[in-house]
């Protein structure tokens, strides 16, 4: 089938773009679009143009898939072939429906008119590839829409619904019927009417304001400057929108491409494309067809509503599905269920959220104290204390109560989900579904799939995710999973630099410059020191203190003397910084002379850290962590390791997630940096297997 049909109205051709499932604007759909127009325009029977899509929708704009590849010859670029189609004399509309995303809003800038259907998005989501729309978008839209509307969308790469779109200027109409039917009409009105084409390109008012206003662009930069940090495509975003205000159309054009092109290229593309198609891989399991039957869930139950059972309950109400609570006593209940009203409020009184549909997520939550009100609920997730005992206890009375065929879910983020899923008569139905703190924000969703966990529960998990907003990612059963496990390697790594001479504040300076949201310092003390104090305290009371492996050395002796003085973080107001004003972390020079003592006490000679060992001691056992968890098949695909970095623990999504980062970085460099690690430290830093395996054969994570 062409990328391209053609159907005749009356007077009006419609060219519709058939390139399914998103009508991506790919060579073929290019040199259909242009073939269509050589045969309309000189025929004297049209009179106008309607340009529509095929399926779900319009266009998700230019086909990603094509980025650093050599169009074949004789097909137009994208830019050129809209400028071409702006051009023609006929008046040429777009009929919209569903998504005009990227290239595909820029062809429907091209058109002299847009016409929108209901529940459509639009926008221009290029920066979010690492990229600039290409293809005309920064030029044409500040015309239309004016500069700051053109700054704000483009910097963001916000998808904005038909009516902002319409308020805004972006598009003419909002169809109430058939969108190519009301296209059609205006075509053949403007033809008949004589009414001369209304090209973008020569528009000129949106940009009026912004020429009076000179320090606008200035302002701009300053204030995007923290979610722009460490990226290129969202400055060349905005150069080109005010090469759109400085320079007349075509030398701005030709600038936009001079600039889409430094970056397409580079590794902050190719590593924000990496997510992209990542984020839509993982969903995707091997050794489940499509065809694996998924249980519908209707109503779901929630044990324990605590920290994370409050943040999960609120995670279903987002989603649309009532779900009840279950506390051990009508106290803890009552607390539980005020905490997640106090943070819907919270929500609601930044105004990120309205009043009314607070309540009907209210609405949707339900509490009680016995387990016979999660009966019938089609998953239950436990969100308990972390005690094995506790949890087997629990698991034991779902078995009984549920009906059934209902999922028996564990948020466990350390137990063995086998030994939980033993305490069930059905352990085919019981799955691991880890969230992150704070479960209603973090995006991430580690699935653990027990031994016996059935297709159907594993399917259904993965399907739940999506419908919960969440990107879920398939794990298996090890301890810590995948992000934890990795994590840990990290932090003892952190936490040895800081006994070996370098200060909390700098490992912290060198991530956040590397674009974490926080360093780990900053992090533990948010998440509270206490936790890892007593969770060794009682690992200490099991295992008496040794010496050999890392993970012996690590007893986290200033972490630990830290909490003995009561700073535990930034809910004591001090950890390892002080805090004045309850958030901002401050260096405290009580800290430093504590870490001073406690290596010499250690017997460790403090001596001057670089930034780069800081990052690489940081971040390479990280991915050598990573590369063992590959080899054991704990992770399905070294891209699902880099979504659980990217969407649990803030990884800069500009450089790919860790596996990807460490593609870019050269695995040789860093299987040496290990080795050398090794020779110094201990044979915990002995690069793994998988590492050395890759390197001897010039691979990358990539390939395997
Ligand atoms: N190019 C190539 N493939 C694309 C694509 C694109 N622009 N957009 C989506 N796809 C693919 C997806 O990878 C997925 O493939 P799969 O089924 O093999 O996994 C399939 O199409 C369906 O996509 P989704 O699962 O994302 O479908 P949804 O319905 O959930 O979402 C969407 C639809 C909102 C359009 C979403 O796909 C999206 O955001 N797409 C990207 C939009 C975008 O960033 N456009 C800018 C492209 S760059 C550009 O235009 C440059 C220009 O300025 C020169
Ligand atoms: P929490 O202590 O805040 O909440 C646990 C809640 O469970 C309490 O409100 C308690 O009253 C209730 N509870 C205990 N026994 C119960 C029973 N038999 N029946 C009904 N309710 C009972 O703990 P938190 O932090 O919410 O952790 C819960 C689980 O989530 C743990 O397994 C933990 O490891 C895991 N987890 C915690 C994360 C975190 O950052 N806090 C992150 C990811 C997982």
């Amino acid at each position: 089938m062409s990328a391209t049909q053609i159907e005749r109205r009356g007077p009006v051709a419609v060219v519709r773009l058939v390139n399914p499932p998103v009508n991506g604007l790919g060579s073929a759909v290019r040199s259909g679009l242009e073939a269509a127009f050589n045969q309309l325009l000189p025929d004297d029977s049209v009179a106008g143009i309607v340009i529509t899509g095929d399926g779900r929708m319009f266009s998700a704009g230019a086909d990603i898939r094509e980025f650093g590849r050599t169009p074949p010859p004789g097909v137009p670029n994208l830019p050129e072939l809209i400028d071409w189609l702006e051009e023609s004399s006929k008046p040429v509309v777009a009929a919209i429906h569903g998504v005009a995303a990227g290239g595909g809003l820029e062809l429907a800038l091209g058109c002299h008119y847009r016409i929108v259907a209901p529940k459509t998005r639009l926008g221009l989501p290029e920066v979010t590839l690492g990229i600039l729309p290409g293809a005309g978008g920064t030029q044409r839209l500040p015309r239309v829409a004016g500069v700051e509307a053109a700054l704000e969308l483009i910097v963001s790469g916000r998808l904005v619904s038909e009516r902002e779109a319409l308020k805004l200027g972006i598009v003419d109409q909002v169809a109430e019927g058939d969108v190519v039917a009301a296209a059609v009409a205006k075509a053949a009105e403007l033809a008949a009417t004589g009414t001369p084409p209304r090209r973008s390109s020569e528009r000129d008012e949106g940009l009026a304001a912004a020429r009076a206003d000179p320090g606008l662009f200035d302002r701009f930069r300053r204030s995007m400057a923290k979610r722009a940090r460490g990226m290129n495509a969202p400055y060349a975003c905005v150069r080109c929108i005010e090469a759109a205000v400085r320079l007349p159309f075509a030398e701005g054009r030709h600038f936009e491409h001079q600039e889409f092109r430094k970056l397409v290229g580079a590794v902050e593309a190719q590593a924000m494309r990496h997510a992209f198609f990542a984020e839509r891989e993982v969903a995707k399991i091997p050794d489940l067809p499509d065809s694996t039957p998924t249980r519908p869930i209707a109503a779901a139950g929630v044990i324990g509503c605590g920290t994370m059972g409050g943040g999960i309950a609120m995670v279903f109400a987002n989603a649309g599905i009532p779900v009840t609570v279950v506390e051990s006593d009508a106290g803890a209940l009552d607390a539980g269920l005020e905490k997640i009203r106090a943070n819907y409020q919270a929500t609601v009184d930044k105004g990120r959220l309205a009043q009314d549909a607070m309540d009907e997520r209210m609405a949707l939550i339900a509490g009680a104290t016995g387990f016979d009100a999660v009966a019938d609920a089609d998953i239950v997730v436990e969100a308990v204390f972390e005690e094995m005992p506790v949890k087997k206890q629990v698991f034991g009375i779902l078995d009984r109560t549920c009906r059934p065929g209902a999922i028996l879910a564990t948020n466990t983020s350390t137990l063995d989900v086998d030994e939980i899923a033993a305490a069930t008569g059905r352990p085919e139905s019981v799955i691991g579904t880890h969230f992150f703190s704070p479960a209603n924000v973090m995006r991430l969703l580690e699935v653990v799939r027990g031994a016996k966990s059935s297709p159907e529960t594993v399917a259904t998990a993965m399907a739940l995710s999506k419908t919960l907003g969440k990107i879920g990612v398939l794990v298996g059963v090890c301890d810590g999973f995948v992000g934890n496990r990795m994590l840990h390697q990290y932090l003892r790594e952190a936490a040895f630099l800081v006994e070996e001479g370098a200060l909390p504040q700098d490992v912290d300076r060198v991530i956040y410059d590397f674009g974490f949201p926080m360093g780990p310092f900053a992090m533990s003390d948010l998440a509270g020191n206490d936790i890892g104090w007593r969770i060794r305290k009682a690992k200490m009371a099991e295992r008496p203190a040794g010496t050999g492996s890392g993970d012996e050395r690590y007893s986290g002796t200033i972490s630990d003397r830290l909490c003995e003085r009561g700073r535990f973080g930034q809910k004591t107001g001090a950890g390892w910084y002080r805090y004045e004003d309850g958030r901002t972390p401050l260096p405290d020079p009580e800290v430093e002379s504590l870490i001073v003592e406690t290596s010499k006490a250690l017997g460790i000679g403090r001596r001057p850290v670089s930034d780069r060992e800081i990052l690489e001691r940081c971040l390479y056992p990280l991915v050598n962590e990573g590369a063992r968890i590959l080899d054991e098949g704990i992770a399905l695909r070294s891209s699902d390791i880099d979504m659980v970095w990217i969407h649990g623990y803030g990884f800069p999504r500009y450089r790919g997630g860790p596996m990807f980062w460490a593609d870019t970085v050269g695995l040789d460099a860093i299987a040496a940096a290990m080795r050398g690690f090794q020779a110094v430290h201990g044979d915990w830093m002995a690069p793994a297997p998988l590492l050395e395996k890759l390197v001897a054969e010039g691979k990358g994570f990539e390939d395997f």
